[in-house]
């Protein structure tokens, strides 16, 4: 049976590798709505490729040049927030949802209320909303299916077993490219020797957040609301390897792992066809060539995004939202060039340690807590780092 599915940020890392395997699959999956922030011209190589029937852009002001690229197709263009709801919302049973950042919190929701299967890449959806996406799934009965390679490997461990059968469960981080770098390096990091991750390929803002590790302390979170743990029983396990995507340890004191290369296209095949699976390209792992698989506990000195993470989550209420929207904020201008690589976790501590926000109680309360911190952030950004 051919699946419809819509890929949001199908121009991006994610998108392009939910598209190499629909490619492999034609049978398999019928790309109706394809969306970009930007970048007209790998949109439209998308919609010709695959024949999507919408395709928009969130910038507005690239709508007449979308549609000219796509003049002698039958793909409908649009542009701006609506059509991102509308292409989240629309005819597919199955949501990739690859957006990066907080953007992609409305057309997640979208697709969350209206009952479809959504393939979560965006953990920044999840972080900032968790308790309010999680609550709208149950009603509207969508189903949350986890791409992010830790949280796919922990839903494929769990698979077959009890959510009360489970003691814990462990993430592992790759450590980033700064994992045995001294504090002065790490002070020194610049964006291009931040983005070089040692095993994945990835877009340019999930791969600062790997260096930082503030990526982990993000999955922390992620984690707690897609598995429904508290924070002690998420734990965080260094593995530099990356070949251990995580882990689940149960009460009689079984573990189980998911294994495989550093491919995103292994758990994003899984999502795409679950509860099936699908063949993939991805090399296959040899572990024989491998030989060892090394694990060490995290250094919060080093790294301290990851105790901040573990502190909003424990705070609850909009501390999540408050750590994610500096975050980004801060990542932005460090890729920008205009902060060093440690004003990014001090801004984003500085933001969690002044700010006092009611809960969130809608998608709204939280975009509004979002757009006042990162104007926070913002003026802290000009007063401390001229
Ligand atoms: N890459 C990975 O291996 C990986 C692994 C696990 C989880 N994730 C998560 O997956 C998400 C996507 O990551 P990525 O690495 O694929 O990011 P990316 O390469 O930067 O791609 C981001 C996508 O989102 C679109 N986009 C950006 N800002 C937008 C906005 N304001 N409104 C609408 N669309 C917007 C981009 O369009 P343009 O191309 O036009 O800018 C692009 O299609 C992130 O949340 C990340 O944490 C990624």
């Amino acid at each position: 049976m051919t699946r419809k599915i819509a890929i949001l940020g199908a121009t991006g890392s994610i998108g392009k590798s939910t598209l190499d395997l629909v490619e492999r699959n034609p049978d398999a999956f019928e790309v109706t709505a394809v969306t970009a922030a930007t970048n007209v011209e790998a949109l439209a190589d998308i919609v010709r490729r695959t024949g999507a029937k919408l395709a928009v852009v969130a910038d507005e002001a690239r709508y007449s040049q979308l549609a000219e690229l796509l003049v002698g197709t039958t793909c409908r263009v649009a542009a701006g927030e609506d059509a991102l709801l509308e292409a989240a919302a629309g005819e597919a049973e199955l949501v990739i949802a690859a957006i990066v950042g907080c953007a992609g919190l409305k057309p997640v929701m979208a697709a969350v209320d209206s009952g479809k299967t959504v393939a979560l890449a965006n953990k920044e959806a999840l972080v900032t909303a968790g308790a309010l996406m999680t609550d709208a799934a149950a009603s509207s009965g969508a189903t949350i299916l986890p791409v992010d390679s830790e949280h796919n490997a922990i839903f494929q461990c769990l698979a077959g077993n009890r959510g009360d059968d489970v003691s814990r469960i462990i993430l592992t981080a790759s450590g980033g490219p700064f994992r045995v770098a001294s504090a002065e390096i790490i002070g020194a990091a610049t964006p291009a020797q931040a983005v070089a991750h040692p095993n994945w390929s990835m877009g340019a803002k999930i791969s600062v957040d790997s260096a930082t590790m503030m990526n982990k302390g993000l999955e922390l979170i992620e984690a707690h609301y897609l598995f429904k743990l508290p924070s002690q029983r998420i734990d965080i396990l260094v593995h530099p390897q990356s070949v251990v995507h995580s882990m689940v340890e149960f009460v009689d004191g079984s573990v189980l792992a998911q294994l495989g290369t550093a491919d995103m296209r292994i758990p994003i095949a899984y999502a795409l066809a679950w509860p099936e699976r699908i063949a993939t390209p991805a090399q296959r792992l040899d572990l024989a060539t491998i030989a060892r698989l090394d694990f060490e506990a995290p250094d919060l000195e080093r790294f301290p995004a990851l105790r901040l993470a573990r502190e909003a989550l424990e705070a609850g209420g909009a501390a999540p939202i408050v750590l994610n929207a500096a975050n980004e904020g801060a990542v932005a201008s460090f890729l920008a060039g205009h902060i060093r690589f440690p004003d990014i976790v001090r801004l984003v501590q500085e933001a969690l340690s002044s700010a006092a926000y009611d809960a969130p109680h809608s998608i709204g309360d939280v975009l509004e807590i979002d757009r006042v911190t990162r104007d926070r952030t913002k003026a802290m950004m000009t007063a401390s780092c001229p």
